[in-house]
């Protein structure tokens, strides 16, 4: 399939999606989030693959959801075609995705940070909620996910601003960010991270994801009674039967996958 506005590789098990609007600071146009799911679906479906990376190259993630789309539409037409859906569709991604983040992550694009399930920021990673200076809200998550990741002040100061944005250090001592690293080698971290998920049991990942996300949503009792069925469904998996054989006998698990 050919796309206009993302590239696609694979490396070894790992699925890589690149935003590529250049010329537009990867502003998430409903062409490119059309396409980004797409090709997420295809990665969640694949055997192949165990983990996916999304990035938007070395210069900029993405500077947020593309303003000149907004020109002319108002509340009904926001109502009637909603241009967010693709937001929803993170949500049934099983496998885990690791966003890579150089430069800019603005508005949606911040918000599309959050939304992988763990940021690996480069040395130039910003990260802001500008949308208010628009006269609009973040309204992918920001108000939410943010809150989650660094903490109610540090989120109204963000957001309410516009203008107050988290470098990338910064963004690691808030624990937006897993890690930082110079923009050349942070693909390459990543890379590793994602490599050694997609080696473990993708089924198995998928719970384990599944247990963690949960917690967002539910009260302790309820998320650890998740977890418990959670883990009674992980000893019914091949997988486990071969990661505890190959404990034993002292050798590395072959997983399969099943
Ligand atoms: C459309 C954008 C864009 C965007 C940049 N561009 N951001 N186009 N949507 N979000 C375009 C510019 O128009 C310009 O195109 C080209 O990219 C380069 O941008 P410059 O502004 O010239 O670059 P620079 O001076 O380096 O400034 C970078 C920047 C600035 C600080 C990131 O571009 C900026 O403030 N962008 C908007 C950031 C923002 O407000 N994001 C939130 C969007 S609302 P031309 O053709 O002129 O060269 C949002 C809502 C989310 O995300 C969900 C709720 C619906």
């Amino acid at each position: 399939h050919q796309y206009n506005t993302i590239l696609v590789e694979r490396v070894g098990r790992v699925g890589i999606i690149t935003l590529n609007r250049p010329k537009a600071l990867n502003a998430l146009c409903g062409e490119l989030t059309t396409e980004m799911l797409d090709q997420l679906v295809k990665f969640d479906a694949d055997i192949n693959i165990g983990a996916v990376i999304i990035t938007g190259g070395s210069k900029v993630f993405a500077a947020g959801a593309d303003i000149k789309e907004f020109e002319g539409k108002g509340m009904v037409d926001l109502m009637n075609k909603d241009s967010l859906n693709w937001t929803l569709g993170f949500k049934n991604i099983r496998k885990p995705i690791i966003a890579v983040v150089n430069g800019y992550a603005l508005g949606g694009g911040c918000e599309l940070a959050m939304m992988c399930d763990m940021i690996y920021a480069g040395e130039s990673a910003v990260f802001g909620q500008p949308e208010i200076k628009l006269g609009i809200i973040p309204g992918a998550g920001g108000t939410q996910r943010l809150v989650k990741a660094v903490g109610k002040s540090k989120a109204m100061e963000i957001c309410l601003t516009g203008t107050v944005n988290m470098k990338a250090q910064e963004a690691l001592q808030f624990g937006l960010v897993s890690s930082v690293h110079p923009v050349e080698k942070v693909m390459q971290a990543a890379l590793k991270t994602a490599t050694i998920i997609a080696s473990q049991s993708q089924p198995v990942i998928s719970l384990i994801k599944a247990s963690i996300n949960n917690s967002f949503e539910v009260p302790l009792q309820a998320g650890l009674d998740y977890e418990r069925k959670a883990i009674q469904m992980a000893f019914g998996t091949k997988d486990k039967i071969e990661g505890v054989k190959a404990f034993i006998e002292k050798r590395k698990p072959l997983f399969s996958h099943l």
